[in-house]
């Protein structure tokens, strides 16, 4: 052997020995790839031997070049091998990170909720519902003559002055903005003949100052039963059921003369307030007792208007706030949290029905 074949052969026995020493030092992933740089790079050792090759004769570049052909196989089965277990190092460990219990209890999204105003609505109407009542509807922006006329409300009556009530024409004074659920009782008696038994809530407009007691925009659920023999003690049965179902059964309930002009005789609902049952506190300002709702016998002039028999039929009404419904039931003080939509007190409602 000549002197540069053995140089070379010594450097490819020393570049195997060193190389598989790195390799086999490695601890970790990046100490590998520097043993794999190292030894199987383009300034490693082995490819310095593998260059020398190219300015050898023939036959010595041949058995040469077969020692450093198998000496790089041998690295790079070194390396591969190391790598293999590296990797499924690597695996178990993101298994154990990665690893997901499918046991555990779920992070609960927030879920969003029906507003504490509708859920009070949908209540009432399922209440009314069960009693065999259905759903009828109207528009927000009314005629006057829905409004007003056919509900027999005098001309000089103070609700109609635009001080009171928002209108839509100005000086005409047609059309405005609902003040109460009522027109929609004229609307479903001209669609349709006795008996009626009707529910319907919506939305309600009125010029007020907004105060804890008050809204400019408010809601109002209206009721009609129209049939053959309808007497106030249909009324006041049907009242108080509702009442006892939406407040608690043992709550009781009274009826005071009042007056309306679309109904005679005419009266307001008081339950007996929930938290002092009577005796006078805070809440129903000593009265003990809270007012619910305005109803009546509907006048026969309402009934007349939309051309029902006067002889044969006669019905009830009643009408009552959603805002003064949803704030008895859950004791708040003060409608306009219904409007100010602070997530903080509807989430109080969560699950509340
Ligand atoms: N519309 C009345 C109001 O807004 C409430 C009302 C009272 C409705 C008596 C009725 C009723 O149907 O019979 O104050």
């Amino acid at each position: 052997m000549s002197a540069p074949d053995a140089e070379t052969s010594a450097l490819l026995e020393k570049a195997l020995a060193e190389g598989l020493e790195l390799i086999g030092k490695a601890r970790d992933a990046p100490s590998l790839e520097d043993a794999r740089v190292r030894s199987l790079g383009r300034k490693a050792s082995l490819a310095r031997a593998r260059s020398s090759l190219g300015r050898m004769p023939e036959v010595q570049r041949r058995s040469l070049g077969a020692i450093a052909t198998s000496v790089q196989r041998r690295l790079e089965e070194a390396y591969r091998s190391r790598k293999e277990a590296f990797d499924a190092l690597n695996l178990e460990k993101r298994w154990q990170e990665e690893r997901i219990d499918v046991t555990l209890p779920g992070e609960n999204p927030p879920v969003g909720g029906l507003h504490p105003l509708t859920k009070t609505i949908w209540e009432i109407v399922d209440i009314f519902i069960g009693m065999g009542y259905r759903v009828a509807e109207g528009p927000e922006v009314e005629l006057a003559s829905y409004n007003f006329d056919a509900l027999n409300t005098p001309y000089e009556h103070p609700s109609r002055s635009p001080s009171d009530t928002y209108y839509m024409d100005g000086q005409d004074e047609n059309v405005l903005l609902r003040p109460h659920t009522s027109p929609v009782q004229i609307r479903a008696m001209e669609t349709q003949e006795p008996p009626v038994y009707i529910v319907c809530p919506g939305r309600t407009y009125r010029r007020d100052e907004i105060d804890a007691t008050h809204m400019n925009t408010f809601a109002q659920i209206e009721g009609l039963a129209v049939d053959e023999g309808v007497t106030m003690a249909d009324l006041k049965g049907t009242l108080g059921k509702f009442a006892r179902t939406l407040f608690g059964k043992d709550l009781d309930v009274r009826l005071r003369p009042s007056f309306f002009p679309f109904t005679e005789p005419s009266a307001e609902m008081d339950v007996e307030c929930f938290v002092c049952r009577g005796n006078g506190c805070r809440v129903c300002k000593q009265e003990g007792w809270i007012e619910l709702l305005g109803c009546g016998m509907v006048d026969p002039f309402v009934l007349e208007w939309v051309g029902y028999d006067v002889e044969k039929y006669s019905g009830f009404a009643f009408g009552l706030g959603a805002e003064r419904a949803a704030s008895l039931a859950h004791g708040v003080s003060d409608l306009r949290y219904f409007y100010e939509n602070d997530i903080r007190f509807l989430q109080t409602f969560r699950g509340v029905s």
